[in-house]
């Protein structure tokens, strides 16, 4: 337990360091990275060049540190945090590296206001926090290799199929290549992918939804390609689609993540998403179906066109043979998509349009999709005075704020 002067410095600092905040994380993350460029086979590279990461991890030092003293509250962020963490393989030893790295940065950059009473708090601040995560984390590591069909670390998965669903998205049927059972996983959770590409240093990792239904004995991925904009093209994802072919073999970890569907929840399911973001929703339509049979569920998915619409027709028999209501929006639909009416409503998804055909206020939303679209989501909702319990997304990346 740290002493009451010390929780007293951490909080009167915390103002200090956010004022600062992406300075010092940037700092911190250039020196460790000099020290330790084997971190560079965990960390993504275009998040840290976004900047993505650094806001990512400075808030969460800084939310931590404001409730220091009970750290209880903060428990829920910390098991999200924790998911990713597991499904990296970070471990107990990357800690102190972290810790030692994050002071030698507020020192860097506070300069002089950087008392040595002021680093001694933060550094004991920052070991409460890491235990918290290392406790939280032991756990998972332990369930993940302990389940039935769990292992620990990357377990090699043959790609057993490979599917073209779209001018963008292809999909890759994942079997163990030992021949083993797999983990079961909840609708909703993800996998990480490590790719060791010929040529590079570095090893790359980066999470992928499971987009199948679970209890099968195989995982499946929907890969979007990340290419033709102004910025360097996505790594891995470009890698998948054009060298990664039928019978190679890729490491994965175990199924990781809290954004899962409730089934004990009996309300009106909405799942909404845009391009990409299909992926858990699927898992979810096809989960939801089998265990609440009776549950009203609607599925809305916006993209550009047919051209990137992945998935259309799987989605279209699952609704119709399940009766679920599903609708497709196209904000660019082609000549053809008109002529074979082959979208419901042209546009984007509106806080109008879910008004007028959803009992917004008694249903559960469950969304994921570029973050424009989260965050037009997130709003309409809101505005409709859906409540924030009954609001549940994932990020695509590192977690962000959807009120900003
Ligand atoms: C929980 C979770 C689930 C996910 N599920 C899926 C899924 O089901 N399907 C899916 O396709 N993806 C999914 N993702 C996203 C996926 O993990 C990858 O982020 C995505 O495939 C891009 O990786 P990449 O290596 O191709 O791109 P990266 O190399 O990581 O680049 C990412 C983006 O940054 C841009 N960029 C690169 N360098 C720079 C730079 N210097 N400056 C500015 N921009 C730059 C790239 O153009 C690209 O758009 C998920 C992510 C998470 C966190
Ligand atoms: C108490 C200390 C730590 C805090 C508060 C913290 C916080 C975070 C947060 C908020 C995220 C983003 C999660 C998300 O929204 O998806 C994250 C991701 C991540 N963390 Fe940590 N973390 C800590 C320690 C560590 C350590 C010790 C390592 C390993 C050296 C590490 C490596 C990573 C990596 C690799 C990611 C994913 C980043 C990416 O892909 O860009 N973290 N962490």
């Amino acid at each position: 337990m740290l002493d009451n002067k010390t929780v007293e410095i951490i909080k009167s600092t915390v103002p200090v360091l956010e004022q600062h905040g992406e300075t010092i994380t940037t700092t911190f993350y250039q020196l460790m990275f000099r020290n330790h460029p084997e971190l560079l086979n965990i960390f993504n590279h275009a998040n840290q060049k976004q900047g993505r990461q650094q806001r990512a991890l400075a808030g969460a030092v800084y939310a931590a540190a404001k409730y220091i003293d009970n750290l209880e509250v903060i428990i829920p962020v910390v098991k999200q945090i924790a998911h990713k963490h597991r499904s990296l393989g970070i471990k107990p030893e990357h800690y102190p590296i972290v810790g030692k790295h994050l002071l030698m940065a507020i020192k860097e950059v506070l300069g002089e206001a950087a008392t040595d009473e002021i680093i001694e708090a933060w550094g004991q601040a920052y070991g409460v926090i890491a235990d918290a995560f290392i406790s939280v984390e032991a756990e998972m590591y332990d369930e993940a290799e302990n389940q039935h069909g769990g292992w620990e670390g990357f377990r090699g998965f043959v790609v057993d199929r490979k599917v073209a669903e779209s001018e963008v998205i292809t999909s890759f049927y994942l079997k163990p290549e030992d021949q083993r059972e797999i983990a079961d996983f909840k609708p909703g959770q993800y996998i990480s992918i490590k790719l060791e590409i010929p040529g590079e240093k570095f090893t790359h990792i980066r999470q992928y939804s499971l987009s199948d239904a679970p209890g099968q004995d195989f995982y499946r991925i929907s890969v979007k390609r990340e290419a033709n904009t102004q910025n360097p093209d996505g790594v891995v994802s470009n890698y998948l689609h054009d060298h990664i072919n039928e019978g190679d073999i890729l490491k994965v970890s175990v199924p990781a993540g809290d954004f899962v569907l409730d089934t004990q929840n009996t309300s009106p399911l909405v799942l909404l998403s845009g391009g990409v973001g299909l992926t858990p929703m699927i898992s979810m339509l096809k989960t939801v179906v089998n265990l609440q049979p009776n549950r009203k569920v609607t599925f809305i998915h916006a993209a550009a066109n047919s051209g990137v619409h992945a998935l259309r027709d799987e989605i279209e028999e699952f609704s119709k043979n399940h009766n679920v209501s599903s609708y497709v929006f196209y904000d660019s639909p082609t000549e053809e998509d008109r002529k074979n009416h082959r979208f419901d409503v042209e546009g984007f998804v509106t806080k109008e349009w879910l008004q007028n055909n959803l009992h917004a206020g008694e249903s559960e939303f469950y969304f994921c999709g570029p973050v424009p679209f989260m965050k037009a989501m997130n709003r309409a909702l809101k505005e409709l005075g859906v409540h924030e319990e009954q609001i549940h997304f994932e990020f695509f990346g590192p977690k962000g704020d959807l009120d900003q």
